[in-house]
């Protein structure tokens, strides 16, 4: 699910596989409906665009789907391996050239990936195209404009506030429905559904959790000890009115993309 670059912190590459499964179950859970819409089936070879640790790769091969993960991040990755899923360390953005990959996909499958491949979300969308065979799907869901809205700007400006260009460090992607589908239909992808929607989603643990475990390419940019933990709490009493309620559980406010797009049959 993600640019390894921009999935770094101090553990490698900034993932930690036992955080992920503790504070952001939800990410797969919420996410069926979208293993629905692609609904693989028997014998189909899918990849897995940012698979993360496997939980929705193994939910597609349980339909009896041929499943291949890729993932930036070797941790996550081999957290996936551990599921049985084949899964090959990858950053979206060498979908196009890698030789680790052979032959071409029924469909490709994505979800809460998307949005970390920031660097050419134009060359992952070809890269994908090219990757189908004739008639192929590419179904998926990630970030949409306005995504984690508060949140996302609370990183932002308390970077900023501590002399971090915002810019440079934010990894993430969040476009609105007419940019996305301009990018598919610009690969030559039909569109069959493409639509955004609110996901207000109640988190299993405080939001410093999520920021420390989600938000990497932020929270490593200060040094481990006082500077990262200042920068967490700052983020935290930053949201802390808006976002936690008055039995201090905390919600955040996801925006989804999801889309299920088809190369044309030969
Ligand atoms: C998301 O799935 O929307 C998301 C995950 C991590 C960071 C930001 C957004």
């Amino acid at each position: 699910m993600s640019s390894a670059a921009s999935r770094r912190g101090e553990a490698g590459d900034g993932w930690n596989a036992h955080a992920y499964a503790r504070d952001a179950r939800f990410v797969a859970e919420l996410a069926m409906p979208v293993v629905e819409l692609l609904d693989a089936r028997p014998g189909e070879r899918i990849l897995d665009l940012g698979c993360g640790d496997g939980v929705l790769s193994q939910a597609i091969a349980a339909r009896g789907a041929d499943v291949l993960g890729v993932d930036a991040s070797a941790e996550l990755a081999a957290a996936a391996r551990a599921r049985g899923i084949e899964t090959i360390v990858l950053d979206g953005h060498e979908l196009a050239d890698s030789s680790q990959i052979r032959g071409r996909f029924d469909a490709v499958f994505s979800n809460a990936a998307l949005h970390w491949m920031k660097r050419d979300p134009q060359a992952v969308v070809d890269a994908v195209y090219q990757r189908l065979l004739p008639g192929g799907r590419f179904v998926g869901e990630f970030g949409a404009a306005g995504n984690v809205a508060p949140i996302h700007d609370a990183l932002r400006r308390e970077a900023q506030a501590r002399g971090l260009d915002a810019d440079t460090i934010d990894p993430w992607y969040f476009p609105t429905e007419a940019q996305y589908r301009e990018r598919l239909e610009q690969a030559g992808f039909v569109v069959e559904a493409l639509f955004s929607f609110e996901r207000p989603t109640v988190l299993p643990s405080d939001i410093g959790r999520w920021v420390t475990t989600l938000a990497g390419p932020f929270v490593g940019a200060f040094a481990p000890g006082a500077a990262r933990d200042d920068y967490v709490a700052a983020v935290r009493d930053r949201l802390i009115d808006t976002l936690r309620d008055a039995q201090g559980r905390w919600t955040a406010p996801y925006v989804r993309l999801r889309f299920d797009a088809r190369r044309a049959a030969a």
